[in-house]
């Protein structure tokens, strides 16, 4: 199986999952990228069943939007159901890379008011350690160079994201060589570094579940 048939085979379940689990009405978290994108043609066929949609970025509302699903502002809302969305890498304790469509703030926002955090992907990208996809960090403009000065303190070697602005109207920077080894405490501590809007690693809220897309067919897991 090719990748994109991996990616829509598990869009698919993705879909399966939304229909048994959403409450009728009920509001939907949906991400951003290829898999998300697949997941999100797949919506289609069951639009009745939801109340609303969250997307996590612009290129997100407007695909759903052309499928003639609803599409909320997240202030309006006071809860969700579920948020279906895909991973750069995920390791075995559901803590996920994201970013690399650079829309790891408003995913990071949603994964926040969400009840259920669904992470869709293919086979490649659970792994042992995370850190071989580069960790896409947002920064305010001006913050970049300071940005990437500690980034380097902490062993990364950050990367301007040429010609990319964010939907925040941030640039990203993207740290190649990390070895991550404690997600959590690298999380917090790239929080802590002023001029970082938000760091790609989802890990104090990581996912929930994980459909996983696979040659022997889509594995679910819980965490
Ligand atoms: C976008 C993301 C995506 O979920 C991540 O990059 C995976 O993308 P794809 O499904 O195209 O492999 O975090 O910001």
């Amino acid at each position: 199986m090719t990748q994109d048939e991996l990616k829509q085979a598990v869009a698919r379940a993705a879909k399966d999952y939304v229909a048994a689990n959403l409450p009728a009405g009920g509001i939907l978290g949906v991400g951003t990228g290829s898999t998300a994108n697949f997941f999100i043609d797949e919506l289609a066929a069951i639009k009745d069943r939801i109340g609303g949609t969250i997307a996590s970025s612009e290129a997100t509302k407007k695909r759903l939007e052309g499928h003639g699903i609803r599409v909320l502002d997240l202030n309006d809302i006071t809860g969700m159901s579920i948020y279906v969305d895909g991973a750069d890498e995920i390791d075995a304790g559901f803590a996920m890379v994201k970013g690399g469509g650079g829309a790891l703030t408003r995913e990071k926002i949603v994964a926040a008011v969400a009840q259920t955090f669904v992470c869709i992907c293919d086979g490649s990208k659970l792994v042992k350690t995370m850190g071989k996809f580069p960790l896409p960090v947002e920064v305010i403009p001006m913050a970049r160079a300071y940005v990437a000065r500690e980034l380097e303190k902490l062993g990364g070697q950050p990367k301007l994201r040429e010609g990319f602005t964010t939907d925040n109207g941030n640039v990203i920077l993207d740290v190649h060589g990390l070895s991550i080894t404690d997600p959590v405490g690298l999380e917090t501590k790239l929080n802590q570094i002023v001029g970082v809007v938000t760091n790609g690693l989802f890990a104090a809220r990581g996912a929930d579940v994980l459909l996983l897309g696979t040659a022997e067919g889509v594995k679910t897991s819980t965490r």
